[in-house]
């Protein structure tokens, strides 16, 4: 009895002094500020039921501009897409580095990139720009559309088969071409034991399959000594990525090579915790491509139009560059011209994209500063967040009517060309799609993903006739678990046939 009231007692005081002193009050000139109920996570379980209705609850309630309590963290969000521009002009009170450096840090298992920790000199952003862009983009493009074709081409099918319908899952489908395909293009091939390489592939996807389910959480703070199997796959597949295994092969990436011999001479990483740094960029390359190349097939084979316009394009730029297609002559190749030259295909991805994303674009406060955004300024205090959330803006549907829709038209203007001029409250929109985050954050590989997914898209187009088992099927539900980090994979499987055009 007089041990309960103790306990009643200090659990009364704790509360009352988290309460007092735990609780961060709204000062003059700051955001309106939702702290949540339960100590600590403030509004995160909220939020990561469903971010999108709970942001918008929030905006109903306090307009463009709020705090949220997360994590512990106070969050700012700003959440009209006219002021994102402004958001982005204060770069010099933001850290972006250190959220993603700790994140990478944490997932991946290697120690901090970060150089002002002392353990490596690589400028890891200046890498990917020098190998994800620009010429190197080139090479990365054209070494995928081989790729692509040694995998979808494989065997060369005799002509008996070639009348055969194969039906499959395309959401696995998907996946294993392109993981396969993307693996060969970043971390080369081994030209001596082709099989044996296509089997360690194969085993690698099944581990990225189990360490990435378990990613959101490794985002949100759980040690991954909590997932057993999702452990032991990360550790197989670092090990695979060791240099002494990638030495040998032919056609690595300009980003793999350069960071296996040249950029890094200082580092302290062993082998291992470098693999382990390889690994991160093997999870940016496939985790949200994969996705976004399910949902660009899955919307183009569903719009009888969209599969119309897709087909008429793909046909048209194979007789422009006298190509045939064939299973034992040449490969197709587009160069980089060519590739930029699709603006139906590039309308389809776009939309889909648009579609399926949910990502949030964060950067920390280094100091405390006045936000200026189109009409007030909010006090900002150091180590807040600052936060865009794009599928606000995405499912507007003052910006884009119907917005729910699939049109795969969405972005082609009045010539059929690409449509840059979006509007919100009858102002012309500087940001208006944003999958692939902005400013100093923007995915640096965001240009080869728009080019893999239509290189996949071509080709399907060109070598397969391709229908749904079910010509009616309903849109699979988007996966929220995984809302925040890009795209949304379906929550479940769509069957699809695909055979060989008789060429
Ligand atoms: C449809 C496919 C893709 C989507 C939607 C996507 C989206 C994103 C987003 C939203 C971010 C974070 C941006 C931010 O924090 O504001 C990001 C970062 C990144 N992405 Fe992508 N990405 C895709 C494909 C790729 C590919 C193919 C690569 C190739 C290696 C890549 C490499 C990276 C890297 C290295 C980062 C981290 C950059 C940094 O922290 O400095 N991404 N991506």
């Amino acid at each position: 009895m007089t041990i309960s009231l103790i306990w009643g007692i200090v659990v009364t005081v704790c509360c009352c002094l988290w309460f007092i002193l735990g609780i961060r009050r709204r000062q003059t000139g700051e955001p309106p500020l939702e702290n949540g109920l339960i100590p600590y996570l403030g509004c995160a379980l909220q939020f990561g039921a469903n971010p999108l209705e709970f942001l918008r609850a929030n905006q109903r309630k306090h307009g463009h501009v709020f705090t949220c309590k997360l994590m512990g963290k106070y969050v700012h969000f700003i959440t009209d897409p006219l002021s994102y521009h402004k958001v982005l002009c204060h770069g010099k009170y933001f850290d972006w580095k250190k959220f993603h450096y700790t994140t990478s840090a944490k997932a991946f298992g290697h120690r901090s990139i970060d150089p002002s920790d002392g353990h490596t000199t690589e400028n890891i952003n200046d890498t990917f720009t020098k190998t994800l862009q620009g010429d190197a983009l080139s090479s990365l493009s054209k070494t995928m559309m081989e790729n692509l074709q040694l995998i979808i081409r494989a065997p060369a099918p005799p002509p008996a088969k070639t009348t055969a319908w194969v039906t499959e899952g395309m959401y696995s489908f998907c996946y294993r071409v392109m993981f396969e395909a993307g693996y060969l293009t970043f971390f080369g091939r081994d030209l001596t034991r082709q099989d044996a390489q296509r089997a360690v592939i194969l085993n690698s996807l099944d581990n990225f399959k189990q360490f990435d389910k378990v990613f959101p959480a490794l985002v949100a703070g759980l040690p991954i000594h909590v997932f057993k199997t999702a452990h032991a796959a990360r550790e197989k597949l670092a090990d695979g990525l060791r240099h002494e295994k990638l030495r040998g092969r032919a056609h690595v990436s300009e980003l793999i090579s350069l960071r296996m011999f040249r950029n890094d001479t200082l580092s302290t990483f062993d082998d291992l915790e470098k693999a382990k740094t390889h690994l991160a960029i093997l999870w940016a390359s496939q985790a949200n491509t994969i996705p976004a190349t399910f949902w660009s097939l899955f919307q183009m084979i569903r719009s009888p139009e969209a599969m119309k316009a897709a087909t008429e394009e793909v046909n048209k730029t194979l007789e422009n560059t006298g190509q045939k297609v064939s299973f034992e002559g040449n490969p197709i190749c587009l160069d980089q011209k060519q590739l930029n030259d699709l603006p139906v295909l590039d309308s389809i991805i776009k939309e889909s994209l648009r579609l399926s994303s949910a990502s949030l674009n964060i950067r920390t406060a280094k100091e405390d500063f006045s936000l200026h955004l189109e009409d007030s300024s909010y006090n900002i205090r150091k180590d807040d967040i600052i936060a865009l959330y794009p599928q606000l803006m995405h499912l507007d549907p003052e910006i884009y009517p119907d917005p729910l829709t699939f049109k795969y038209d969405r972005y082609l203007d009045e010539n059929r060309k690409t449509k840059t001029t979006f509007y919100s409250n009858g102002l012309k929109l500087k940001y208006y799609y944003m999958p692939f985050g902005s400013g100093a954050t923007i995915c640096p590989g965001r240009l080869f993903a728009v080019h893999e997914i239509k290189q996949f898209l071509f080709l399907m187009l060109s070598y397969f006739e391709l229908e749904l088992v079910e010509s009616h099927v309903k849109c699979p539900p988007l996966d929220q678990s995984r809302a925040g980090l890009g795209i949304l994979p379906p929550l479940n499987d769509i069957e699809f046939k695909y055979k060989f055009k008789h060429l």
